[in-house]
């Protein structure tokens, strides 16, 4: 409990939240940011955290600009918002999913939320009844991690496969699951690996958790984000065998993270999710949930409706450029070893040798003295459940991205042991 001077009172810290959450990206963003040297005149290369959207070639299309300004005009869109979502934008939403699907989904099974962060807290908030556990990736998204946590939803963590492309580990799956796991998380195009699923592993993991009973959380936020050989498949193919459900949002592939639109749709063909009662809860938790802004889910239709084929294939052509000058650049830096090529969202996990390091003692050391030393920011592995490794991404300008690996490259050079 606080106190000030001989006054007492009844408020302060709470650990538990302190404790259960402050691992997450942002806290280790903030913490690096606070050893960037001051002094040191060169900009600051952001490669810690995905969101290209300050950076010329990532700008947004004029059409998504443009419907949004419309929605504004037009006064239509100033009112509050029904729960989940103005009935236009759900439609819009339904079709928009469905382009490159074998079946068309419903309107009603769509449910907008402020980001795909916030359909993260609803779903999690939802699941976590006491007892209650779930299986997450390692490494992972870590907000589904501290969202878990936080509402005292038991975590167990399965592991991506590095050796086999990070594909995850079925085995632990099964081994890992009782009668009390409610659900298993997919984040493909992979944050933070950069592999992609291949059609075949999706429907073995849906296959798996349909024997064990259990949910599939789809969290496709870089839906159709993809520049390798695989193409990118959605787990809702799979909705016949298991219950989904599908997260994702405009974020990554309009590049504008700050619209704060997002989605989370139950693909539930045999009824199983709404049998079992969670439909219902789920509606509940959206009835006391902030909804998305009014005016982006009037520009809905029109964002998804109109923007060009172009804007998608020239920015994966970026994407694509900065992702092999990332993956060839890494081959030049002896204390780092990239496992697998990204083949699609906007980042890659490399392994740190520690043993060719002098006064290095672990990841987050190595993050640390970085920012310090070349105002590079660089996510520590830790960060995302893997400990010393680097998780970067090269979802920035071109130039910026060359620069980054060059001071990188320095960095490395100059920590590494002398010979004798
Ligand atoms: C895998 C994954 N899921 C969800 C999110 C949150 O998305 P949004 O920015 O739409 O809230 C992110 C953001 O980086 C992400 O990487």
């Amino acid at each position: 409990m606080g106190e000030n001077g001989a006054k007492r009172w009844n408020f302060g810290a709470n650990e538990a939240v302190e404790e259960s959450c402050s691992q997450n990206v942002r806290y280790f963003l903030n913490l690096l940011a606070d050893n960037l040297d001051r002094n040191d005149g060169r900009p600051v290369i952001p490669l810690g955290h995905g969101d290209p959207s300050p950076f010329p070639s990532y700008r947004t299309d004029p059409a998504a600009v443009e419907a949004v300004c419309e929605a504004v005009r037009s006064a239509k869109f100033n009112h509050y918002s029904t729960t989940s979502g103005l009935p236009l934008a759900r439609k819009a939403v339904a079709e928009y999913l469905s382009r490159n699907l074998s079946y068309q989904i419903s309107p009603d099974d769509v449910h907008l939320t402020a980001g795909c962060h916030q359909a993260i807290e609803v779903l999690i908030s939802t699941l976590a009844v006491p007892g209650a556990n779930i299986l997450l990736p390692c490494p992972t998204y870590p907000m589904y991690d501290s969202r878990a946590s936080f509402s005292q939803l038991e975590i167990r963590r399965y592991d991506l496969l590095p050796e086999n492309g990070w594909e995850v580990d079925l085995n632990a799956i099964e081994a890992l699951a009782d009668d009390k796991t409610a659900a298993l998380l997919v984040i493909n195009p992979c944050n933070p690996c950069g592999n992609v699923f291949s059609r075949q592993h999706l429907q073995k993991i849906a296959e798996t958790a349909s024997k064990l009973g259990i949910l599939v959380i789809a969290d496709e936020v870089y839906k159709d984000i993809v520049f390798g050989d695989k193409p990118f498949v959605s787990m809702a193919e799979f909705s016949e065998i298991v219950p989904v459900m599908m997260l994702g949002a405009i974020s990554k592939r309009w590049c504008v993270p700050g619209w704060r639109f997002g989605w989370m749709v139950t693909l539930d063909p045999h009824n199983i999710m709404k049998n079992s009662g969670l439909v219902g809860s789920l509606a509940h938790v959206l009835n006391m949930s902030t909804d998305p802004t009014t005016f982006i889910q009037g520009a809905i239709p029109d964002i998804l409706g109109k923007t060009k084929e172009d804007f998608f294939t020239s920015k994966l052509e970026t994407l694509k450029e900065c992702s092999d000058t990332c993956y060839e650049e890494i081959k030049k830096i002896t204390c780092i070893t990239c496992p697998y090529k990204p083949e699609g969202s906007m980042f890659t996990m490399v392994k740190l040798d520690l043993s060719v390091l002098e006064d290095i003692s672990d990841d987050l050391d190595f993050c640390c003295k970085l920012a310090k030393e070349e105002s590079l920011i660089i996510l520590p592995g830790r960060s995302v459940g893997l400990k010393n490794w680097l998780r970067i991404t090269f979802a920035v300008e071109l130039e910026l991205l060359k620069d980054g690996l060059v001071r990188l490259n320095n960095f490395a050079q100059r920590h590494t042991k002398k010979q004798p």
